[in-house]
Order: structure tokens, then sequence, then C-alpha cells
């Protein structure tokens, strides 16, 4: 099938210099991802293949080739010098899948910019809390959005804001309009000169407390992202490649974009809603080889059966891989009924920028389980009590890995503190760069799991109360802050509950300020509440209102009380509970 080399042969000698070897980059050359993922694949002799297969909402279709992505990136990265950006910078992209979406991402790298994406279905709120966070210097969206950045523009420090798709005369104030295909073809642009520890893409993700945190990733990043994408996408040359991913989230740049582009393959966008037929249909005509997607997307294929599968020609795939949630056993085995291949299973976070413990090609699949740590990692669980790494088989204990590979988060943003928590073995007070090279420290991921004794790894669940619906994840607090802020709610505790499909939804379990009923017009405005002021994937599926919730003596919350009665587990250790 390809030349990617067995696993064993693979750890045997390993080095991160492979990834140099394998995208023919050598030390001196410049690191800029930008420019590794279009100019280079141009002088690499491939100006004229195409890079980006992208179809919208209602059926419109677009291509690029590499030279055309070249040109356009290097538009926008003028275009951001021109209005005063510096390196250094964070440029906010927050719009649909459309191509100015990649396109921009790579622009706004070349001038040494922070790419930081937003996932376009954020309301004000959201979108709020991670500008603020960032000190977002610009922002980069379509005239759909622009409503949502008017709202809470004046207390922020984002002093530019540019619209790349619509109604120009639309416009209101210093908003200024750029449409790249109308814009002077910029045919050279002197690329900033980065260099691996420069900061690249901000990703924010959602923790148990507090307000999301801000994963800073580098340019060197691009090295663990194409050389996973190289052995375990096995993405080659001559690959039509489909990630269904949104570059709101860290596998739609990580893969979405950098590895694939870094590998020259031809990336392909849906921009539209989900149903298995569009999907297939997708597949179909674009003969797609490999394909990247998420576990509640594989259990909706699957709700709708292998005899929708068999009205499409699907016969160009190849290589199938999935990540963001726990893959169960049954979509394996149903996915190698309905491809004749499995989805190969792969686990890594925000945080860890590339692939982490995977389903290595060639490897014996067991169902269920997420496989090995990728060649160069090392993986453990540590002991819940001890923090020490077990040795025993099939006990249960934290997922870590030996900080060091190339696309580690460099820190979260302004919280350092926060960054220290996350390394077993640094002081409290450790810089980021003490806690990843210090001897002896381990990243703890904030999830559970064993290692049976072929060395596989089988998840359990995450060790926090952050919730993941449909591979996203979720703060309970941001929502929490959230409902206190609607009128009938006085308290309130939110937990995931579970769904056949998307693993969790979110469930609130609140208490009502005096005076207020809890009829069907008091959770529909609840639930639209949070929905208009955060996301869709935040608004509660069930809210249970309650007499009081559980607390410590210290007056937290005991959200895992409560979840382990929606789950029907055992509720543990109440000794710290207020009273019964
Ligand atoms: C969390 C990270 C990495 C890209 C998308 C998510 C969960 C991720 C798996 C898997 C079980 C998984 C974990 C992890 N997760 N992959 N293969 N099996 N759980 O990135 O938003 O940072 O989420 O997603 O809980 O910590 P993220």
């Amino acid at each position: 099938m390809s030349n990617i080399g067995s696993y064993e042969q693979r750890l045997e000698g390993f080095d991160w210099n492979i990834a140099k070897q394998i995208l023919n980059w050598e030390e001196g050359e410049l690191l800029n991802i930008g420019h590794m993922c279009s100019d280079r694949i141009c002088a690499q002799g491939k100006a004229d293949k195409t890079a980006l297969i992208w179809e919208g909402f209602s059926g419109e279709k677009r291509s690029y080739t590499f030279d055309e992505v070249r040109v356009l990136s290097n538009a926008y990265a003028k275009f951001l010098q021109d209005q005063g950006v510096k390196p250094g910078d964070r440029v906010c992209i927050f719009m649909e899948k459309i191509p100015a979406l990649y396109i921009s991402f790579l622009g706004i790298l070349k001038m040494g910019g922070v790419a930081q994406p937003l996932f376009s279905a954020f309301e004000h709120d959201s979108l709020e809390v991670r500008l603020r966070s960032a000190e977002t210097k610009a922002i980069l969206t379509t005239q759909k959005h622009l409503k949502k950045v008017r709202k809470i523009i004046d207390d922020l420090p984002l002093d530019t804001v540019i619209c790349v798709e619509g109604n120009p005369a639309k416009l209101k104030g210093e908003e200024i309009f750029f449409n790249v295909d109308e814009a002077q073809r910029v045919d050279q642009f002197e690329c900033f000169e980065s260099g691996p520890e420069t900061p690249s893409v901000l990703h924010y993700t959602s923790g148990t407390t507090g307000q999301p945190k801000g994963a800073q990733h580098v340019h060197g990043s691009v090295f663990g992202q194409a050389l996973t994408a190289h052995w375990v996408l096995d993405l080659q040359d001559d690959d039509i490649y489909w990630c269904t991913a949104d570059p709101g989230w860290v596998t739609g740049t990580s893969y979405g974009i950098i590895g694939a582009w870094a590998l020259a393959a031809t990336n392909c966008v849906l921009d539209s809603g989900f149903t298995s037929a569009k999907w297939y249909q997708f597949v179909q005509e674009n003969k797609v080889t490999v394909w990247y997607s998420a576990p509640t997307a594989i259990r909706s294929l699957m709700r709708d059966g292998t005899d929708l599968v068999k009205q499409y020609d699907l016969s160009s795939l190849r290589h199938l891989c999935s990540v963001g949630e726990p893959l169960n056993a049954e979509a394996v085995v149903w996915s190698e009924e309905a491809f004749g291949k499995p989805f190969l299973d792969t686990f890594w976070q925000t945080e860890t920028g590339a692939m982490m413990i995977t389903n290595y090609p060639g490897m014996p699949v067991k169902p269920g389980s997420m496989g090995k740590p990728f060649p160069g990692i090392e993986a453990a669980v540590l002991d819940l009590k001890t923090n020490e790494p077990i040795t025993e088989p099939g006990k249960v204990g934290l997922i870590a890995f030996r900080p060091g590979w190339p696309s580690m988060f460099r820190e979260y943003r302004n919280q350092h503190d926060v960054y220290a928590s996350k390394f077993v073995g640094a002081p409290a007070d450790a810089t980021p760069e003490q806690c990843r090279t210090a001897d002896d420290v381990w990243y703890v991921s904030g999830d559970r799991a064993s290692i049976d004794p072929d060395g596989y790894f089988w998840f359990v669940g995450r060790d926090d109360d952050v919730i993941n619906t449909g591979g996203h994840l979720v703060g309970p607090f941001e929502i929490e802050s959230a409902l206190i802020e609607h009128e009938a709610i006085a308290e309130a505790a939110v937990i995931g509950k579970p769904d056949e499909v998307n693993m969790e939804v979110v469930k609130a379990c609140v208490v009502l300020n005096p005076g207020f009923e809890f009829d069907d017009m008091t959770e529909l405005s609840v639930m639209n509440f949070i929905r208009k002021k955060l996301s869709p994937l935040a608004m509660p599926q069930e809210i249970e209102v309650k007499d009081k919730l559980p607390k410590t003596r210290s007056g937290k919350i005991l959200r895992r009380y409560l979840k382990a009665l929606e789950w029907g587990e055992e509720v543990g250790d109440l000794s710290t509970l207020e009273d019964d």
C-alpha cells in the first residue's frame, strides 16, 4: 500500500529529524508554516497541482492549485501588513469553512502573525472571552458574522475588522472590506523569518474551571504534524484527502491544513451540514482516498445503514482514521463491513498539537482500543494516587506523555500556573520552559486509560468535568456562568449526559430564583439564552430543576456527584459533601 514502514521498524532508532527528511527540509531553511504549505510546494514543481477542492452549502464548487494558494495567501499577508498588523499579533479567523479561511490562515503565518481560528457558530459571548484573552489585534470575518463582532468590539483591544465576504455597502465605521479575488496579485512576498519556537497558531480549549485557555503552538509543530500525517494518515503525494473537522478546532488546522499541505496532498473541504448521503456523494465525486473523521459522524453514518453506502461508489477510499472521542468497537466493526476497512482510532488533544496514540497502519486493530504511542512518543498511565507509571496491565490511570515532541503546546496564554499544573514533577511556579525541560516530568492529559499486555491503550474517560459532545469539548464553567445570568436561575451545575450518537450532550441542573416556575416557556427561554450567547454546542439538551445543588463544605458545586447519578455510577467518596 505505501512505504511508511511497520510500527516496529519505525520505533527503532526513531528521531524527529526523520520528519525533516520526509519534507526534504534542511537546517537553515526558512521554517514558516505558511511558506512550507504553499511557496515551498510550488518550488518543488507542484505549482499546478490541486491544493484545495471546496464545496459550499448550496453546492457551489471551487478548486485552487498550490500556486493560487501561494499567490492568494501572499495577498492576505501583504494586506495584513499594510493594515499595521505586526509579527506576533494575534489575528482571529472567524468564518465558515470557506476557502478564505484556509488561505488566509497561511497568509497570517507568512507575515508572522499568530492565527487564532474560532468556530463560526460561536456567539458573541464565546467570541468575546477568547478575543479578550488573546488580546486579538485583527479579525478576519464575513458579513454574516459582523453583528457579533460589533456587539463586543467597544470593550476589546481589537483594532482591525476585516470582512472578506459579503456586501461592502453593509460595512460600518472603520470596518474594512477585502476581497482577495479582486486584490492586486502579490506574486512575491517576503515571509517572516520564523523559527521552530515562533508562535504560530493559538487554539482555545475548555477546561473544568475558569474560562477557556489559549494553547499556543509554534512553527516547529509542522514536523510533528507532517510526520504523523505521513505515517498514520498515510498521506502520499497522489492522495485526495478529506479531513471533516472545522479549523476552529485543532484537528482542522493540524491535519485539515498544516499536515496535509506540508505534504502537498490535495485537501477537500465540504462546508455544509451533515447528511450521510451528502458525505458519500462528496467522497464519490472527489474520489477521496484518505478520510479523517470523528466517531460521532461515523455513528451517524452507521445509523443510516449499509444499504445507503451501497448506493455510492466509494472504492476510492483506501484509508480511514478517526479522532476526538472514544471510537466504540461497534463503529470499527461496522466500518469494516460498510467500507471494507476499519476506521483507525487516534488519540490526541489541542495541547499535544498532533497525534499521540494511534492505530499505526499495519498494526493489528483491536476494535475499541486507541492503539499504541506514535514512534518518538513516550506515553504511560500514571497511578491515580502516586502519579507513578503503572506497570500492571489493565489498571486504570492517567494518560501522560514525556514532554519534548515538536508540536507540543508551549504555553496557556497568560496562565503559566495552569500550564504548570498539567505537569507532574514540575514545581508550581515553574515557567513553561522549565515544565517542558525538567528531568522526569510528565505532561498529564486529563484522560484515564489502561494499557493491555500488548501495549495497547484503552480509553476509560476524562479525569475532569469537561464535556465531550460530538468530539467538541465544552467547559461546564463557561455554561454555568452564562446560565446564572438568566433571570430565572439562581445556581447551575452543568454535566455531560449520555447520548447514543454524540457520546455526551450538555445537561444543566439548576436552582430557580424565587418566584420562577419551570414551565416549557422558561425551559425554552433558558435554552435559547445559552444558544444565542455561547453556541448551539453549549446549549443544554436537558434542564433539571433541583431544590439545591450538592456542594462541598467550602461551597464548590460537586458536579461529579450529579454526573454519577446521571450515569448510574457509584457516587464515590462523599465525605466532603456539605450535607445529604
Ligand atoms: C480530548 C481532546 C485531538 C483532536 C480533537 C480533540 C478526547 C480525543 C480521543 C480518542 C477517546 C478522545 C479526550 C481528549 N479524545 N481523541 N481517540 N478516544 N477520547 O481535541 O478538543 O483538545 O479534545 O478529546 O478526552 O483529552 P480537544
